[in-house]
């Protein structure tokens, strides 16, 4: 495998950081200084960035059943943080893949590959993520056009981009957004005058929350939905 690769896979770099890092003289194979990116490594050589050595791993990938009252972040002085849900070693290696707000339940994924977790995440891939969700007022008809135009949000240059909304009853609906801009779900409501008084994520591109999962719970994805993730 050539140097860079390895190194955008076992750490958090990107391809061009990973250029200059090398061109900055601060990766070492074996002991030696290594000027070129494309370096050929055959396995079992000692790499070492900086005075930290870079090691190879099995990237883990997870889905979890986020429970309300657990904040997405590492830690949190207040309150429990989805990290704890987890038994496993290297936890705080894990990164989370689309955070929701403490009052949100539902799909949350957790991943050591932050390649993956690019695709996942980076606005361009639009990746489609579903939510039910439960409002304070009932949701009137229109707001299905509304929101499949794009609708301005308090603070943002642009329109959201076109969702869509399948009203369910009337406080309840299921909504597909292609971003995940900050408490985005919310805004939208309210800013066609409604409050969410529940959230619950459903899926994240290809990838369903299994129902077998109670909130808490949490299983390793299967190499089919690390391959599907992004559609
Ligand atoms: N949108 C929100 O408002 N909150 C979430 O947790 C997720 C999406």
């Amino acid at each position: 495998m050539r140097l860079d690769k390895f190194l955008s896979q076992y750490t958090d770099y990107s391809r061009s950081q990973i250029q200059q890092l090398v061109k900055a003289n601060r990766v070492a194979v074996n002991g030696e200084l290594i000027k070129k990116a494309d370096h050929k490594l055959n396995g079992g050589e000692l790499v070492m960035l900086d005075n930290r050595q870079i090691e190879a791993f099995n990237a883990r990938y997870i889905m979890l059943h986020k429970p309300l009252g657990y904040v997405c972040a590492n830690s949190d002085s207040e309150h429990p943080v989805v990290l704890d849900l987890l038994d496993m070693a290297r936890k705080l290696d894990l990164q989370i893949a689309g955070r929701l707000d403490i009052d949100t339940t539902g799909l949350v994924l957790l991943t050591d590959d932050g390649q993956w977790n690019h695709r996942i995440t980076a606005p361009k891939q639009e990746c489609t993520k579903t939510y039910l969700v439960t409002t304070a007022d009932p949701i009137p008809d229109d707001v299905i056009q509304l929101f499949a135009q794009g609708i301005q949000l308090h603070g943002e240059k642009n329109l959201t981009r076109p969702a869509q909304l399948d009203i369910l009853s009337s406080h309840t609906a299921r909504l597909q957004i292609h971003e995940g801009k900050y408490h985005q779900v919310k805004r939208m409501f309210a800013a066609t005058g409604n409050r969410v008084v529940q959230l619950h994520r459903e899926s994240i591109g290809a990838i369903q929350l299994d129902p077998a999962l109670a909130p808490g719970e949490y299983r390793a994805l299967t190499e089919t939905e690390i391959q599907e993730a992004v559609r």
